[in-house]
Protein backbone atom coordinates (compact mmCIF):
# COMPACT_ATOMS: atom_id res chain seq x y z
CA UNK A 1 0.00 0.00 0.00
CA UNK A 2 3.20 2.60 0.66
CA UNK A 3 4.43 3.90 -2.51
CA UNK A 4 8.13 2.82 -3.02
CA UNK A 5 10.20 5.16 -0.99
CA UNK A 6 7.56 6.70 0.88
CA UNK A 7 7.68 7.02 4.96
CA UNK A 8 5.49 4.32 6.22
CA UNK A 9 1.89 5.36 7.50
CA UNK A 10 2.32 7.48 11.17
CA UNK A 11 -1.05 8.35 11.88
CA UNK A 12 -1.20 10.82 14.41
CA UNK A 13 -4.99 11.59 15.47
CA UNK A 14 -5.61 14.59 17.99
CA UNK A 15 -8.83 14.68 19.82
CA UNK A 16 -10.06 18.36 22.02
CA UNK A 17 -12.00 15.99 24.32
CA UNK A 18 -10.92 13.38 26.59
CA UNK A 19 -14.38 12.18 27.43
CA UNK A 20 -15.76 9.36 25.95
CA UNK A 21 -18.48 11.18 23.43
CA UNK A 22 -19.66 9.68 20.44
CA UNK A 23 -16.29 11.28 17.89
CA UNK A 24 -13.75 9.87 20.56
CA UNK A 25 -15.57 6.10 20.94
CA UNK A 26 -15.24 6.18 17.22
CA UNK A 27 -11.83 6.68 17.26
CA UNK A 28 -11.22 4.73 19.95
CA UNK A 29 -13.03 1.75 17.63
CA UNK A 30 -11.31 2.73 14.43
CA UNK A 31 -7.17 3.00 15.82
CA UNK A 32 -8.14 -0.19 17.60
CA UNK A 33 -8.69 -1.86 13.89
CA UNK A 34 -5.46 -0.04 12.44
CA UNK A 35 -2.62 -1.38 12.12
CA UNK A 36 -0.46 -1.86 15.27
CA UNK A 37 2.14 0.53 16.11
CA UNK A 38 0.57 2.88 12.63
CA UNK A 39 -1.01 4.99 14.84
CA UNK A 40 -1.05 7.72 18.16
CA UNK A 41 -3.68 9.58 19.87
CA UNK A 42 -2.66 12.92 21.42
CA UNK A 43 -5.64 15.10 23.44
CA UNK A 44 -5.34 18.52 24.92
CA UNK A 45 -6.96 17.65 28.30
CA UNK A 46 -7.08 14.20 30.64
CA UNK A 47 -9.79 12.39 30.63
CA UNK A 48 -11.25 8.57 30.70
CA UNK A 49 -10.52 8.14 26.98
CA UNK A 50 -6.51 8.21 27.88
CA UNK A 51 -6.86 4.77 30.17
CA UNK A 52 -9.27 3.36 27.45
CA UNK A 53 -6.99 3.82 24.86
CA UNK A 54 -4.07 2.50 26.98
CA UNK A 55 -6.35 -1.09 27.49
CA UNK A 56 -6.08 -1.33 24.06
CA UNK A 57 -1.95 -0.39 23.23
CA UNK A 58 -2.71 2.74 22.21
CA UNK A 59 0.10 5.27 22.07
CA UNK A 60 -1.41 8.07 24.12
CA UNK A 61 -0.37 11.63 24.96
CA UNK A 62 -1.46 14.43 26.26
CA UNK A 63 -0.71 18.13 25.91
CA UNK A 64 -2.80 20.51 27.92
CA UNK A 65 -4.28 23.19 27.24
CA UNK A 66 -3.23 26.07 28.89
CA UNK A 67 -6.73 28.39 27.96
CA UNK A 68 -10.48 27.86 28.97
CA UNK A 69 -11.47 26.14 26.05
CA UNK A 70 -14.83 26.61 27.47
CA UNK A 71 -14.54 30.28 26.11
CA UNK A 72 -15.09 28.78 22.94
CA UNK A 73 -18.41 27.29 23.62
CA UNK A 74 -19.94 29.26 20.45
CA UNK A 75 -23.08 30.00 21.81
CA UNK A 76 -22.23 31.42 24.93
CA UNK A 77 -18.95 32.94 23.15
CA UNK A 78 -18.80 37.09 22.73
CA UNK A 79 -16.18 38.32 20.03
CA UNK A 80 -13.59 38.77 22.21
CA UNK A 81 -13.57 35.36 24.24
CA UNK A 82 -13.71 33.64 20.85
CA UNK A 83 -10.55 35.69 20.10
CA UNK A 84 -8.94 34.85 23.16
CA UNK A 85 -10.11 31.36 22.33
CA UNK A 86 -8.93 31.01 19.04
CA UNK A 87 -5.29 32.87 20.16
CA UNK A 88 -5.09 29.64 22.70
CA UNK A 89 -5.37 27.15 20.06
CA UNK A 90 -2.92 28.90 17.87
CA UNK A 91 -0.83 28.72 20.74
CA UNK A 92 -1.23 25.36 21.58
CA UNK A 93 -1.35 24.31 17.92
CA UNK A 94 2.68 25.31 17.58
CA UNK A 95 3.22 23.45 20.67
CA UNK A 96 1.10 20.32 19.02
CA UNK A 97 3.50 20.47 16.10
CA UNK A 98 6.70 19.62 18.26
CA UNK A 99 4.82 16.66 19.40
CA UNK A 100 3.88 15.10 15.92
CA UNK A 101 7.43 14.89 15.21
CA UNK A 102 8.41 13.54 18.31
CA UNK A 103 5.80 10.97 17.50
CA UNK A 104 6.84 10.92 13.64
CA UNK A 105 3.89 11.41 12.43
CA UNK A 106 3.32 11.34 8.76
CA UNK A 107 -0.24 12.64 8.93
CA UNK A 108 -2.05 14.39 11.51
CA UNK A 109 -6.16 13.85 11.69
CA UNK A 110 -7.55 16.18 13.72
CA UNK A 111 -11.01 14.85 15.02
CA UNK A 112 -13.25 17.82 15.59
CA UNK A 113 -13.64 21.05 14.46
CA UNK A 114 -11.32 22.69 17.47
CA UNK A 115 -8.75 19.91 16.57
CA UNK A 116 -8.84 20.97 13.32
CA UNK A 117 -7.78 24.70 14.04
CA UNK A 118 -5.03 23.50 16.35
CA UNK A 119 -3.88 20.67 13.62
CA UNK A 120 -3.44 23.17 10.86
CA UNK A 121 -0.70 25.36 12.93
CA UNK A 122 0.95 21.92 14.27
CA UNK A 123 0.43 19.90 10.56
CA UNK A 124 2.64 22.83 9.15
CA UNK A 125 5.00 23.15 11.79
CA UNK A 126 5.92 19.27 11.45
CA UNK A 127 5.76 19.53 7.59
CA UNK A 128 3.40 16.99 7.28
CA UNK A 129 -0.37 16.64 5.52
CA UNK A 130 -3.58 17.82 8.08
CA UNK A 131 -6.50 15.37 7.46
CA UNK A 132 -10.12 16.87 9.55
CA UNK A 133 -11.96 13.64 10.04
CA UNK A 134 -15.46 15.54 10.80
CA UNK A 135 -17.93 13.88 13.42
CA UNK A 136 -20.23 16.85 13.16
CA UNK A 137 -22.24 18.31 10.23
CA UNK A 138 -20.81 21.65 9.61
CA UNK A 139 -24.60 23.50 9.44
CA UNK A 140 -26.61 26.51 10.65
CA UNK A 141 -28.64 24.44 13.05
CA UNK A 142 -25.49 23.43 14.95
CA UNK A 143 -23.18 26.53 14.59
CA UNK A 144 -24.87 29.43 13.21
CA UNK A 145 -25.02 30.46 9.70
CA UNK A 146 -22.12 32.72 10.36
CA UNK A 147 -19.86 30.60 12.54
CA UNK A 148 -20.47 27.35 10.20
CA UNK A 149 -19.69 29.60 7.05
CA UNK A 150 -16.66 30.04 8.55
CA UNK A 151 -15.38 26.78 10.26
CA UNK A 152 -16.12 25.33 6.10
CA UNK A 153 -14.06 27.93 4.75
CA UNK A 154 -11.36 27.60 7.19
CA UNK A 155 -11.44 24.17 6.82
CA UNK A 156 -11.34 24.73 3.36
CA UNK A 157 -8.01 26.20 3.82
CA UNK A 158 -6.53 24.39 6.23
CA UNK A 159 -7.01 20.79 5.25
CA UNK A 160 -5.46 18.52 2.62
CA UNK A 161 -8.59 16.13 2.86
CA UNK A 162 -11.38 14.79 4.64
CA UNK A 163 -12.69 11.82 6.55
CA UNK A 164 -16.42 12.27 7.28
CA UNK A 165 -19.05 9.53 9.00
CA UNK A 166 -22.02 9.99 6.50
CA UNK A 167 -22.47 11.35 3.15
CA UNK A 168 -24.49 13.64 4.86
CA UNK A 169 -21.53 15.51 6.83
CA UNK A 170 -19.40 15.72 3.58
CA UNK A 171 -22.72 17.44 1.73
CA UNK A 172 -22.03 20.19 4.58
CA UNK A 173 -18.41 21.03 3.89
CA UNK A 174 -16.29 22.58 0.90
CA UNK A 175 -14.55 19.78 -0.26
CA UNK A 176 -13.57 21.33 -3.88
CA UNK A 177 -10.42 19.81 -5.12
CA UNK A 178 -9.83 18.28 -2.19
CA UNK A 179 -10.06 14.41 -1.24
CA UNK A 180 -12.49 13.49 0.75
CA UNK A 181 -13.71 10.02 2.08
CA UNK A 182 -17.07 9.07 3.47
CA UNK A 183 -15.99 6.17 6.34
CA UNK A 184 -18.84 5.22 8.48
CA UNK A 185 -17.86 4.77 11.99
CA UNK A 186 -17.69 0.90 12.20
CA UNK A 187 -18.66 -1.79 15.45
CA UNK A 188 -16.70 -4.13 16.50
CA UNK A 189 -17.47 -8.00 15.63
CA UNK A 190 -14.71 -9.89 17.70
CA UNK A 191 -14.11 -12.63 15.29
CA UNK A 192 -15.78 -13.48 11.79
CA UNK A 193 -17.81 -16.56 13.10
CA UNK A 194 -19.54 -13.97 16.04
CA UNK A 195 -22.69 -14.52 15.56
CA UNK A 196 -23.97 -11.17 16.22
CA UNK A 197 -27.49 -12.92 17.55
CA UNK A 198 -26.16 -14.88 20.55
CA UNK A 199 -27.14 -14.50 23.45
CA UNK A 200 -30.83 -12.90 22.30
CA UNK A 201 -34.28 -14.00 23.57
CA UNK A 202 -36.96 -13.33 21.07
CA UNK A 203 -38.50 -10.52 21.31
CA UNK A 204 -41.06 -9.79 23.74
CA UNK A 205 -45.25 -9.25 23.97
CA UNK A 206 -46.62 -5.99 24.20
CA UNK A 207 -46.66 -5.57 27.74
CA UNK A 208 -43.96 -7.06 28.81
CA UNK A 209 -41.61 -4.68 25.92
CA UNK A 210 -38.43 -3.13 26.86
CA UNK A 211 -37.26 0.17 25.18
CA UNK A 212 -33.75 1.01 25.51
CA UNK A 213 -31.82 4.94 24.41
CA UNK A 214 -28.91 5.36 24.51
CA UNK A 215 -26.53 8.30 23.85
CA UNK A 216 -25.36 11.15 25.87
CA UNK A 217 -27.96 13.52 27.55
CA UNK A 218 -28.24 16.73 25.26
CA UNK A 219 -31.34 18.72 24.58
CA UNK A 220 -30.30 17.85 20.78
CA UNK A 221 -30.51 14.18 21.65
CA UNK A 222 -34.43 14.29 21.96
CA UNK A 223 -34.73 12.64 25.38
CA UNK A 224 -36.92 15.20 26.57
CA UNK A 225 -38.97 15.05 23.29
CA UNK A 226 -38.96 11.05 23.61
CA UNK A 227 -40.63 11.39 27.03
CA UNK A 228 -43.34 13.51 26.09
CA UNK A 229 -43.76 10.63 23.47
CA UNK A 230 -43.99 7.58 25.37
CA UNK A 231 -46.22 9.84 27.82
CA UNK A 232 -48.58 9.74 25.06
CA UNK A 233 -48.46 5.69 23.53
CA UNK A 234 -51.49 3.43 24.13
CA UNK A 235 -50.00 0.77 26.05
CA UNK A 236 -46.39 1.60 27.87
CA UNK A 237 -43.64 -1.01 27.86
CA UNK A 238 -43.03 -2.55 30.94
CA UNK A 239 -39.44 -0.59 31.32
CA UNK A 240 -37.18 2.10 29.69
CA UNK A 241 -33.61 2.42 30.16
CA UNK A 242 -32.29 5.93 29.06
CA UNK A 243 -28.55 4.89 28.97
CA UNK A 244 -26.40 7.80 28.53
CA UNK A 245 -23.91 10.64 30.78
CA UNK A 246 -23.67 14.35 30.77
CA UNK A 247 -20.39 15.46 30.19
CA UNK A 248 -20.49 19.20 28.64
CA UNK A 249 -22.41 20.88 31.30
CA UNK A 250 -25.84 19.04 30.75
CA UNK A 251 -26.26 18.18 34.42
CA UNK A 252 -29.43 20.28 34.56
CA UNK A 253 -31.03 19.01 31.58
CA UNK A 254 -30.45 15.45 33.40
CA UNK A 255 -32.40 17.08 36.21
CA UNK A 256 -35.20 18.24 33.80
CA UNK A 257 -35.53 15.08 32.55
CA UNK A 258 -35.56 13.58 35.99
CA UNK A 259 -38.76 15.56 36.95
CA UNK A 260 -40.63 15.22 33.42
CA UNK A 261 -40.70 10.96 33.84
CA UNK A 262 -41.34 11.24 37.82
CA UNK A 263 -44.68 14.18 36.83
CA UNK A 264 -45.30 12.30 33.80
CA UNK A 265 -45.34 8.74 35.62
CA UNK A 266 -43.16 6.62 33.04
CA UNK A 267 -41.11 3.47 33.66
CA UNK A 268 -37.44 4.96 33.03
CA UNK A 269 -34.37 4.41 34.55
CA UNK A 270 -31.60 6.87 34.16
CA UNK A 271 -28.11 4.28 34.13
CA UNK A 272 -26.14 7.44 33.67
CA UNK A 273 -22.80 6.79 31.74
CA UNK A 274 -22.24 3.30 31.67
CA UNK A 275 -18.93 1.99 29.75
CA UNK A 276 -20.48 -0.62 27.73
CA UNK A 277 -24.01 -0.05 26.80
CA UNK A 278 -24.22 -3.72 24.95
CA UNK A 279 -26.16 -5.49 28.06
CA UNK A 280 -28.79 -2.88 27.92
CA UNK A 281 -28.79 -3.59 24.33
CA UNK A 282 -29.98 -6.95 24.51
CA UNK A 283 -32.02 -6.73 27.02
CA UNK A 284 -34.25 -4.18 24.91
CA UNK A 285 -36.95 -4.81 22.33
CA UNK A 286 -36.60 -1.88 20.58
CA UNK A 287 -34.15 0.81 20.59
CA UNK A 288 -35.08 4.57 19.92
CA UNK A 289 -32.72 7.14 18.52
CA UNK A 290 -34.95 10.60 19.25
CA UNK A 291 -31.89 13.56 18.00
CA UNK A 292 -33.84 16.83 17.36
CA UNK A 293 -31.06 18.06 14.96
CA UNK A 294 -29.91 15.88 11.87
CA UNK A 295 -27.63 12.86 13.37
CA UNK A 296 -24.15 13.32 11.83
CA UNK A 297 -23.75 9.85 11.72
CA UNK A 298 -25.61 7.84 14.70
CA UNK A 299 -23.62 5.17 16.13
CA UNK A 300 -26.22 3.48 18.52
CA UNK A 301 -28.44 2.79 15.71
CA UNK A 302 -26.31 0.32 14.29
CA UNK A 303 -25.74 -1.18 17.73
CA UNK A 304 -28.79 -1.76 18.22
CA UNK A 305 -29.88 -3.49 14.85
CA UNK A 306 -26.67 -5.49 15.45
CA UNK A 307 -27.84 -6.52 18.72
CA UNK A 308 -31.02 -7.19 17.46
CA UNK A 309 -33.45 -4.21 18.75
CA UNK A 310 -36.54 -3.09 16.60
CA UNK A 311 -35.16 0.54 15.98
CA UNK A 312 -37.01 4.17 15.29
CA UNK A 313 -34.73 6.74 14.10
CA UNK A 314 -34.92 10.18 13.01
CA UNK A 315 -34.17 11.55 9.75
CA UNK A 316 -32.76 14.01 8.09
CA UNK A 317 -29.23 12.60 8.80
CA UNK A 318 -26.80 9.71 9.02
CA UNK A 319 -29.78 7.07 9.93
CA UNK A 320 -31.23 7.55 6.90
CA UNK A 321 -27.66 6.17 5.33
CA UNK A 322 -28.38 2.92 7.72
CA UNK A 323 -32.13 2.14 7.66
CA UNK A 324 -34.15 1.29 5.20
CA UNK A 325 -37.47 2.34 6.97
CA UNK A 326 -39.99 -0.63 6.90
CA UNK A 327 -37.67 -3.40 6.13
CA UNK A 328 -34.78 -2.96 8.84
CA UNK A 329 -36.18 -0.36 10.81
CA UNK A 330 -38.22 2.99 11.22
CA UNK A 331 -37.77 6.10 10.35
CA UNK A 332 -39.50 9.43 11.57
CA UNK A 333 -39.09 12.90 11.05
CA UNK A 334 -36.90 14.81 14.04
CA UNK A 335 -38.44 16.77 16.39
CA UNK A 336 -42.48 14.92 15.29
CA UNK A 337 -43.33 14.33 19.02
CA UNK A 338 -47.12 12.99 17.65
CA UNK A 339 -44.60 10.69 14.63
CA UNK A 340 -42.35 9.01 17.19
CA UNK A 341 -45.76 8.00 19.74
CA UNK A 342 -47.30 6.59 16.60
CA UNK A 343 -44.14 4.50 15.49
CA UNK A 344 -43.83 3.65 19.20
CA UNK A 345 -47.81 2.32 19.42
CA UNK A 346 -46.66 0.56 16.25
CA UNK A 347 -43.79 -1.15 17.22
CA UNK A 348 -44.94 -2.17 21.15
CA UNK A 349 -48.45 -3.67 19.28
CA UNK A 350 -47.09 -5.67 17.07
CA UNK A 351 -44.55 -7.66 18.08
CA UNK A 352 -43.92 -9.87 14.70
CA UNK A 353 -43.23 -6.86 12.87
CA UNK A 354 -40.74 -6.09 15.73
CA UNK A 355 -39.03 -9.46 14.69
CA UNK A 356 -38.78 -9.32 10.94
CA UNK A 357 -37.41 -5.93 11.47
CA UNK A 358 -34.92 -6.90 14.16
CA UNK A 359 -33.64 -9.84 11.94
CA UNK A 360 -33.11 -7.66 9.13
CA UNK A 361 -31.61 -5.16 11.25
CA UNK A 362 -28.81 -7.85 12.35
CA UNK A 363 -27.93 -8.08 8.76
CA UNK A 364 -27.98 -5.10 7.71
CA UNK A 365 -25.22 -3.86 10.79
CA UNK A 366 -22.80 -6.00 9.11
CA UNK A 367 -21.98 -3.69 6.26
CA UNK A 368 -20.75 -1.50 9.43
CA UNK A 369 -17.83 -3.61 10.60
CA UNK A 370 -14.93 -1.19 11.59
CA UNK A 371 -12.74 -3.40 10.20
CA UNK A 372 -13.47 -2.50 6.83
CA UNK A 373 -13.81 1.31 7.76
CA UNK A 374 -10.13 1.26 9.14
CA UNK A 375 -9.12 -0.72 5.71
CA UNK A 376 -10.23 2.30 3.83
CA UNK A 377 -9.17 4.89 6.41
CA UNK A 378 -5.74 3.33 6.53
CA UNK A 379 -5.45 3.58 2.61
CA UNK A 380 -6.49 7.10 2.34
CA UNK A 381 -4.36 8.62 5.23
CA UNK A 382 -1.40 6.32 3.38
CA UNK A 383 -1.95 8.34 -0.21
CA UNK A 384 -3.11 11.76 0.70
CA UNK A 385 -0.67 14.16 -0.39
CA UNK A 386 0.38 16.96 1.26
CA UNK A 387 0.23 20.52 0.26
CA UNK A 388 3.28 21.92 -2.37
CA UNK A 389 4.45 24.38 0.19
CA UNK A 390 5.12 22.05 2.86
CA UNK A 391 8.62 20.39 3.72
CA UNK A 392 9.21 17.29 5.21
C1 LIG B 1 -20.51 12.35 16.72
C2 LIG B 1 -21.84 12.44 15.99
C3 LIG B 1 -22.50 11.08 15.84
C4 LIG B 1 -21.52 10.07 15.27
C5 LIG B 1 -20.20 10.07 16.05
C6 LIG B 1 -19.16 9.18 15.41
O1 LIG B 1 -20.70 12.01 18.05
O2 LIG B 1 -22.72 13.32 16.69
O3 LIG B 1 -23.61 11.15 15.00
O4 LIG B 1 -22.09 8.80 15.28
O5 LIG B 1 -19.69 11.37 16.11
O6 LIG B 1 -18.74 9.65 14.15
Amino acid sequence: MTPPGAKPLRAVFLAHTAAPSGAELATLRLVSAMPAGRTAVVYTEDGPMLRRMAERGIETRVVRNDFDSRAMTIDKAGVGSLLRGGLGLLRLGWRLGATMRELGATVLVAGSSKAMLMGAVAARRAGIPLVWHVHDRISAEYFGQWLATAVRLLGWLAVDGYIANSRGTLASLYTWRRRALVAYPGVEYRSVSEEPESGRREQRPAAETVVVVVGRLAPWKGQDLFLRALADVRNLPREVFLVGGTFFDEQDYRRELEVRATALDLPVIFTGHVEDPEPYLHEADILVHCSVLPEPFGQVVVEGMRAGCAVIATRPGGPEEIVEPGVNGLLVDAGERARLTHALDTLIADQELRTKLAAAARVRARDFDVAESARQVTEFLTTVPGKRWRHG
